[in-house]
């Protein structure tokens, strides 16, 4: 068998990579027509381009769940640095990361060169403003910004159409769910690497710039430890979430990633309703242990292909309360998104259960669970009813409105519904959350609260 570090991806992104490519190759041969300052030395070259290697996957988290990469400032002040032709260069050359299995040559491939094109594309951008402006020290502080934002664009538009091209997941819902927020790091970060690249060019220390540099970009490194500490429990409080789904997913195949689905229509809803990231984030956790009481159900009653007994279901009613017995060692962690847990399943005019709670006495967190619950389930099918297509279950939400649903959140379900969000499609969903060619440090899409960064790859 072929070792998958030499194999081929999917044929549209191969034709797509080799696409790219030969770009890049006409791209570079242009920027060294430009008339440009002289051919840097061997030594800058190699400075840089080390800087540059070093700081690929070394991410600094920033607040609101953001992370900058360094080599989105070092290739920034590169290219302020150097003549055009030469930072994407770099970005092509340095970058010594292993091939493996997980990281098969294609992925490296596309990473150098979507690399290289950000790159150069930013760099012909800052080289006509220069050359256009002529640039003081305020203007070029603008033009920073300009140039970052075709970087940026660049970047994440070659990365959404790699992830459109092996998933098929609608582009305006991959950039509304991880990308929308991100221009503006990109956009205030940038001068960060104008005064790199002065402090190279003008030594403060000694009569070598590199060494400012250097002590610049170790407290960068530095600084990072303290966020490192809150990402690790962040880790393994969603390893512990992820734990749990998978118990319930090896039970009940039939309804494999239902959790994960009715999470990110939640975090929609919940978006849609005004709540805030914080609150949002604990609702997806909250949604993925919705039915965690069900891995207390016996199996020939929670998998049973007919209909079920009256006495049946009121075993299946139980997994509210259950699920609550089951978090009752974390509830010190769970506090929260218990309602969650409990109330998913109470109805807007009393009906529901477990105890019957109607309107406004049932938690909002939970009412939002629960439409997005009644929504997956529906356009999942269960093992004795066919799944419903995504029209005739939005339909059935409207109908219940009032009745079964919150019908305030009813309506702002069918406005998002209508902007054909990613999960609106069970399969789209799907194949995007299993997609070919995994997302890299792009969030899983029903986990897009949880974690987005700059400088977008594929890993
Ligand atoms: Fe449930
Ligand atoms: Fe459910």
């Amino acid at each position: 068998m072929q070792p998958q570090s030499l194999a081929l991806p999917p044929r549209p992104v191969l034709i797509y990579i080799c696409i790219l490519t030969a770009i890049l190759a006409g791209l570079l041969y242009g920027l060294t027509l430009l008339p440009s300052k002289s051919a840097p030395l061997v030594g800058d070259l190699l400075f840089w381009g080390l800087l540059l290697a070093w700081s690929y996957g070394t991410w600094i988290r920033l607040p609101f769940s953001a992370y900058i990469s360094h080599s989105f400032i070092i290739l920034l002040a590169s290219i302020v640095l150097f003549p055009p032709w030469v930072p994407p260069l770099l970005a092509l050359v340095f970058r010594f990361k292993k091939l493996s299995n997980s990281y098969p040559w294609y992925k490296d491939l596309f990473n150098r060169v979507q690399y290289g094109l950000s790159t150069g594309l930013s760099a012909l951008a800052w080289y006509y403003l220069n050359s256009t402006f002529h640039l003081g020290e305020l203007t070029s502080v603008v033009a920073i910004i300009g140039t970052s934002a075709v970087f940026f664009a660049v970047n994440v538009g070659l990365v959404i159409s790699v992830i459109r091209l092996s998933s098929g997941a609608p582009v305006r819902k991959i950039w509304a769910s991880n990308f929308s927020w991100l221009s503006s790091s990109y956009l205030l970060l940038s001068p960060v690497a104008l005064f790199l690249a002065n402090a190279y060019s003008k030594p403060l220390v000694g009569d070598w710039g590199g060494f400012t540099v250097l002590a610049f970009m170790v407290v960068f490194y530095f600084s990072r430890f303290y966020w490192d500490e809150k990402v690790k429990l962040e880790d393994a409080f969603n390893a512990t979430i992820d734990t749990l789904v998978q118990a319930l997913d090896a039970k009940d195949n039939f309804t494999r990633l239902h959790s994960e689905r009715v999470s990110a229509i939640a975090v929609d809803l919940a978006k849609a309703k005004g709540l805030d990231e914080a609150d949002r984030r604990k609702i997806a956790y909250g949604a993925r242990i919705h039915d965690i009481g069900k891995v207390g159900i016996p199996d020939d009653v929670l998998l049973k292909p007919v209909r079920l007994t009256s006495q049946e279901f009121e075993l299946i009613k139980s997994h509210t309360t259950r699920g609550v017995e089951i978090l009752k060692p974390a509830a010190r962690y769970f506090k929260e998104v218990l309602p969650i847990v409990l109330y998913h399943h109470e109805r807007w005019d009393g009906r529901g259960y477990p105890e019957g709670r109607a309107g406004d006495a049932i938690p909002l967190w939970a009412r939002i669970v629960c439409i997005a619950d009644a929504y997956e389930a529906m356009t999942a099918g269960r093992s004795y009813s066919p799944p419903k297509s995504p029209q005739r279950a939005m339909q059935e939400l409207e109908d219940l409105a009032g009745d079964q649903f919150d019908p305030e959140l009813v309506k702002l379900f069918k406005e998002i519904w209508l902007q054909d969000p990613i999960w609106k499609d069970r399969e789209v969903f799907l194949r995007s959350y299993t997609s070919p060619v995994p997302l890299s440090e792009l969030p899983s899409l029903s986990r897009s609260e949880s974690a987005s960064v700059t400088s977008q790859e594929l890993s």
